[in-house]
């Protein structure tokens, strides 16, 4: 018989999406039909998701009062797999993004939202719900942290389902001050160091990670960084002694929407054995840029714009870049110092330097199509979509030797050259210096252009689908279940 998987998150594409939370979401559904396993995703009802629900019929559940607002269950469709949807409007019904209002500023009641939300998901694995119940919840990041600890402190029946808590990104953690902790409906003795306490507050991934049977995360690498204090954050600690329970599963690309022979938002669809004709792509690049035209490599970014992603470093290597004859085609939107750093040196640099702020699905994809390669300086990456993609699409992965990044590019030294598996270059740490030697070698490999393709080829010949992962999380699933 199948196994039933509750997938709780804040976001999944293409209903909603921030980052690569919002991918890995939308596609683990498809990843696991093939391993006996029904996942049904459960998300918040803001205003772009309830709108993407035809006719959804009856609620299925209504809850009067959860934790301070009436909120109802509906149930509809992602991508062919069954969603459900917390409608609660006087949490979800608000313009802006899932986390924050128009300006970007998070909501205030973000603790009672998703409380909420974590309270709901537990009510629908748990059995709370007539005709509702799931053998695993399985929790992505803190939004979704309080639903294994509300499964263990307050399940709503008894047998209550197993649960996986994904980390995706453990610089977000969701703490709150000790004075919420009345309000999110556990008994008293949850407040502890093994329960939802955290710091003298209340940590929702922390309640999460301590909750849950199993711990993953995005990548193998990573799952080791996390346990130590620069990369654990504060959390390295509960890491650490619950070892045994944590894994480190990589992510995989949604081919039916990462595929260049088979996008139909390029110019120009293109295979491995059909490189020439990224060309009318690079040629849209340069047009949606104001780049001047020319043969040297256009270097691009798809990236939040943050300290994470090193984007301070990469403002400071743009003359180097330009130096060597590469032009940069930066497509984000984060924080407004990093904002106006590359407004600058698109002013500076007109015709080499071109920048859009904002966010762009479709321009993401002719970028990865038409680009030479991609700069991921991360100082921390769990997994990493961009260079993914980028493998997918012959866009070369320049990036930091972090987390996922580690575990999926080849690094093109001289003997990964010689043996044709080189798929990118990697650079140690996230400083100027070695980001300016990675892009000068980069635009020393792209002078061979025999060699460069044969790079670009062995990046679009790896696997990146999610047919490894898909079973490794069906395996976790039935480890669990059987335990
Ligand atoms: P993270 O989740 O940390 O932001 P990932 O590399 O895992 O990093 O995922 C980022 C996802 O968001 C990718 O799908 C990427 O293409 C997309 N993305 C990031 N910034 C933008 C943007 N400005 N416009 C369009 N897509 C973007
Ligand atoms: C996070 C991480 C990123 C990862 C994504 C999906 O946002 O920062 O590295 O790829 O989640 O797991």
């Amino acid at each position: 018989m199948a196994l039933s998987v509750l997938s709780v998150a804040s976001e999944a594409y293409p209903l909603v999406k921030t980052g690569g939370l919002g991918d890995v979401v939308g596609a683990l559904p498809a990843a696991l039909a093939p391993h006996g396993v029904d996942v049904t995703t459960f998300l918040p009802g803001y205003p772009r998701v309830l709108a993407a629900l035809e006719d959804s019929g009856a609620p299925l559940h209504r809850w009067p009062d959860l934790l301070g607002a009436p909120a109802q269950l509906l149930e509809g469709e992602l991508a062919g797999h069954r969603l459900l949807v917390l409608d609660a409007p006087g949490y979800f019904a608000r313009e802006g993004g899932p986390y924050g209002d128009p300006a970007g500023r998070d909501w205030d009641d973000n603790w009672r939202r998703f409380a909420a939300f974590a309270r709901a998901a537990a009510d629908v694995a748990g059995g709370a719900v007539a005709g509702e119940r799931h053998d695993v919840l399985h929790a992505h990041d803190w939004q979704s942290g309080l639903a294994p600890a509300y499964l263990r402190f307050a399940p709503p029946a008894e047998d209550a389902p197993r649960t996986v808590m994904t980390i995706h990104n453990i610089a977000f953690q969701g703490r709150y001050d000790v004075g919420i902790f009345a309000s999110l409906a556990l008994p008293a003795h949850a407040f502890a160091v093994d329960g939802v306490e955290y710091y003298g507050g209340v940590g929702y991934l922390k309640a999460g990670l301590e909750s849950a049977d199993a711990i993953t995360t995005v990548s193998p690498t990573y799952a080791r960084e996390i346990l130590s204090p620069d990369f654990g954050m504060g959390l390295e600690g509960l890491i650490r002694t619950r070892q045994r329970r944590v894994s480190g599963i990589v992510n995989g690309i949604d081919t039916a929407v990462w595929s260049p022979a088979a996008d139909t938002s390029l110019p120009a669809r293109y295979d491995a054995t059909t490189l020439g004709r990224r060309a009318a792509n690079k040629r849209a690049v340069e047009q949606a840029f104001a780049l001047d035209p020319g043969d040297g490599p256009i270097f691009c970014v798809v990236s939040r714009l943050t300290w994470q992603k090193g984007m301070d470093v990469l403002a400071d290597a743009i003359p180097a870049l330009v130096e060597r004859g590469g032009r940069l085609a930066l497509l984000g939107s984060g924080d407004a110092w990093l904002e106006q750093a590359f407004r600058d040196a698109a002013e500076r640099f007109p015709g080499q330097v071109g920048v859009r702020l904002g966010y762009d699905e479709a321009l993401s994809h002719l970028l990865q199509a038409g680009s030479d390669a991609i700069l991921i300086p991360s100082r921390f990456e769990p997994c990493g979509l961009t260079q993914l993609y980028g493998l997918a699409y012959g866009c070369v992965p320049v990036v930091a030797r972090t987390g996922g990044l580690a575990d999926t590019v080849i690094h093109a030294n001289a003997a990964a050259l010689a043996a044709g598996v080189a798929t990118g270059i990697q650079f140690d740490t996230v400083t100027y210096e070695s980001l300016a030697g990675a892009i000068a070698l980069a635009t020393d490999l792209y002078a061979d252009a025999a060699r460069w393709e044969q790079i670009q080829r062995a990046g679009m010949a790896a696997d990146f689908s999610w047919a490894t992962s898909g079973r490794r999380y069906a395996q976790l699933y039935r480890e669990l279940l059987a335990a």
